[in-house]
């Protein structure tokens, strides 16, 4: 657990823009973003995004059954390898091995071949250029089946905080990225909840995606992108 901190604040002061936080999710965050696995349910297909130290994905595994498969995708290649060091020893990581696919790539750059059921994302959105969220949402929607789970966190209050000490580029950026996930919310059926303790509290987002009926024909494959 400490060593998972000092590594996450370590990797927060490298890389703060993927990074995005000074401390793991506690283990009340992580709970309350795998809720929407626990049984009964059939077999899902379950991606994480960002699973940093793993925190998240002890309590993904937690909730793993057998038939699911489980993808991992992480941009920072000191948190792939701290997460291989996982699953080759870490006794409540290596059952699961034969389950789990990890990707050391950033999500823009991630192609997969079926849809998800759920996806749990990590991500720091709002450290993010507001086109790149953008783009990320739409992957998310694209890569669900329809009726599929988003569940993403947001810390509270962190784009009101940061207001009065950033510049205009920087305000205008917090206001777009805010717009953004808005509307995205607004889209799909949502649920919030508050998770107060973490480092800082956060509110953690159950997104039920209402897809287009054009999906619903191909309810397994991903639809190629039309240019
Ligand atoms: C706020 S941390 C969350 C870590 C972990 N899920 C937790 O809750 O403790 C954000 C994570 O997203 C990863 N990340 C940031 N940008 C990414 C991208 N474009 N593609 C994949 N992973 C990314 C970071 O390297 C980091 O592991």
């Amino acid at each position: 657990m400490l060593r998972s901190w000092v590594r996450f604040l370590a990797e927060w002061w490298r890389d703060f823009y993927h990074t995005g936080a000074i401390a793991p999710s506690s283990p009340f965050l992580a709970r309350a973003m795998t809720q929407v696995l626990k049984p009964p349910r059939p077999t899902w297909r379950i991606l994480e995004v960002g699973p940093g130290t793993g925190s998240v994905t002890a309590a993904i595994l937690q909730q793993l059954q057998p038939g699911d498969r489980f993808d991992l995708v992480e941009i920072n290649p000191r948190f792939v390898e701290w997460l291989q060091i996982r699953f080759a020893s870490d006794p409540r990581f290596q059952p699961y091995v034969p389950q789990v696919y990890l990707y050391p790539t950033a999500v823009e750059e991630f192609h997969p071949t079926e849809r998800y059921d759920c996806i749990i994302s990590g991500l720091p959105l709002n450290n993010f250029r507001s086109e790149q969220v953008r783009t990320i949402l739409e992957l998310f929607e694209r890569w669900l089946q329809p009726q599929g789970w988003l569940v993403y966190f947001e810390y509270v209050g962190i784009r009101r905080l940061k207001m009065p000490f950033v510049g205009k580029s920087e305000k205008r950026r917090l206001y777009r990225v805010g717009r953004i996930t808005q509307r995205f919310l607004q889209k799909h059926q949502t649920q919030r909840r508050l998770v107060l303790i973490n480092v800082p509290p956060a509110f953690v987002y159950q997104v039920r995606i209402n897809c287009p009926s054009d999906n619903l024909h191909n309810r397994s494959t991903i639809p190629s992108a039309v240019h």
